[in-house]
């Protein structure tokens, strides 16, 4: 369990709040924490991301200590892939979270920001020998996810003279799930489909005979299940029924090896709604559950699995993205150019941020939008959204929103999880900057793509400058 000691947060006071340090000031602009969004955009430039670091911090402690409540034995990690970066990883260590990292990159970002008082899972399909070795060195949880990769964790561990902790990342069935639709998965099919056919994870046989293989081998300790429920619905149920056979798997565990599981982690994909809405189609509103309505039912799932089963309670470990640093995002992009088609209703408003830079967008993605120094002002007539890119690149469709001109500066809420880490170069765009603001504190975490960073990736070889240029 994390229990770091933790200084209270803050909270500024807003006219109108959209989270706890995020809101509407009493010029009418939007604020995130003490400062203006509007001055932020004058001093950083656009397009830019405004991270609240104490509404993150918020975020993690209202996760953690909402399943804290319901559970004896609890870690919640940060997904470090939402948003990464040193800054966000040392706000986490000091609140004593610990890290999912995907790859080799992302644990060595996050093993840049120090050790943490929590622990560090190593999650990937294809893990490289090099990034086994970063990981047995640190002492960095792997989770297996492939039959060889054990072997090769084996004889890493064996050669550096380490122990190596390792989980199973598990291929649940969610039978009960055959017949669930969700909005947003990795593919065609019904939740249950998608389980089978993703590539991740190990089937219950495979997984039984790893057990056995980590117990017998002197330099592996078996740490974890591991399971990823991905982003589907916001609904509580389908969280259940994979807590549930979570504690289904290590009863067989024991059954067939008689090895405990140590620890059951589940992942992330949970939701967090808003009154104006977010996430696939905005269905997360006003009904997506609380965290803390997540953590009763789950845990409560767990604890009547176990009792069922009759096995003693194993730890919980999370690893929780966008959940933490959604909401304490917002993505600032300026007016440009705008265009308006009266005989069918159309206006457009051109910004400098792009679906480059707000990329859920493609999949789906609701963002509620505020015109940041107007955040007060009635809604003119319904307006796209548009970005500078070569494709529709629309971040907001048909929306209410006041009367903009050059100039002004938009910005989209919870724009946190998976925008900067999977920002893209299409049309050669550049990539934002990112700030970290605390109160009256704003600082650039991630500094601003420049055009040398863009155009030093390119070679040109010299047999094709040769046609263009050579002599004949
Ligand atoms: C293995 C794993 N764990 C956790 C997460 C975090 O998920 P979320 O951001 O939905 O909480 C992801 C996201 O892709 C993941 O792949």
């Amino acid at each position: 369990m994390n229990d770091a000691p933790r200084e209270e947060l803050k909270q500024p006071r807003f006219e109108k709040n959209f989270t706890e340090f995020i809101g509407i000031r009493d010029d009418g602009h939007l604020g995130v924490e003490a400062r203006d969004c509007v001055e932020l955009a004058e001093t950083f430039g656009t397009p830019l991301y405004v991270v609240s670091e104490n509404q993150f911090r918020h975020n993690y402690r209202q996760f953690r200590d909402a399943f804290v409540r319901h559970y004896p034995n609890v870690e919640v990690m940060y997904s470090n892939k939402a948003m990464n970066g040193p800054a966000l990883r040392h706000v986490m260590n000091q609140e004593g979270a610990g890290g999912d990292c995907f790859g080799e990159n992302e644990l060595y970002i996050a093993l840049l920001a120090g050790r943490t008082p929590g622990s560090m899972v190593l999650n990937g399909s294809n893990k490289t020998p090099h990034e086994i070795e970063v990981a047995v060195l640190n002492g960095v949880c792997i989770n297996i996810d492939a039959m060889g990769e054990l072997d090769l964790i084996d004889e890493t561990a064996r050669r550096l003279g380490r122990d190596a902790d390792v989980g199973i990342r598990v291929k649940l069935e969610l039978k009960p799930l055959g017949k669930r639709f969700a909005t947003q998965m990795h593919g065609p099919g019904s939740l249950s489909d998608q389980a089978r056919n993703h590539k991740w994870g190990m089937p219950l046989d495979q997984t039984l005979e790893l057990v056995k293989r980590i117990e017998a081998a002197p330099h592996l300790r078996f740490q974890e299940l591991n399971y990823h429920l991905s982003r589907m619905d916001n609904i509580t149920d389908d969280f259940v029924v994979m807590a549930r056979e979570m504690v289904e798997w290590a009863a067989a565990v024991k059954r067939e090896t008689g090895v405990s599981v140590p620890t059951l982690d589940l992942g992330g994909g949970w939701a967090q709604g808003r009154p104006e809405k977010t996430g696939p189609h905005g269905e997360d509103d006003v009904d997506t559950p609380s965290f803390e309505e997540y953590a009763k039912t789950v845990c409560t799932a767990v604890k009547d699995a176990c009792g069922a089963h009759g096995l003693d309670l194993p730890g919980l470990k999370f690893e929780v993205g966008r959940s933490l640093i959604g909401s304490a995002v917002v993505a600032l992009g300026r007016v440009g150019a705008t265009k308006e088609w009266p005989e069918y209703a159309k206006s457009w408003v051109n910004l400098d941020l792009s679906t480059n830079h707000l990329s859920p967008v493609a999949e789906g993605w609701h963002y509620h939008v505020v015109v940041a120094n107007k955040a007060n002002a009635h809604a003119a007539g319904p307006v796209d959204v548009v970005g500078p890119l070569c494709s529709p690149d629309n971040l907001a469709f048909d929306r209410p929103l006041p009367s903009m001109d050059a100039g002004d500066i938009v910005a989209f809420l919870d724009a946190g999880a998976y925008t900067e880490s999977r920002a893209a170069n299409f049309n050669a765009q550049l990539r934002p900057a990112a700030v970290l603001v605390s109160g009256d504190d704003a600082d650039v975490i991630t500094e601003r793509e420049q055009l040398r960073d863009v155009m030093g990736r390119f070679r040109v070889p010299s047999r094709v400058l040769n046609l263009s240029f050579g002599r004949t």
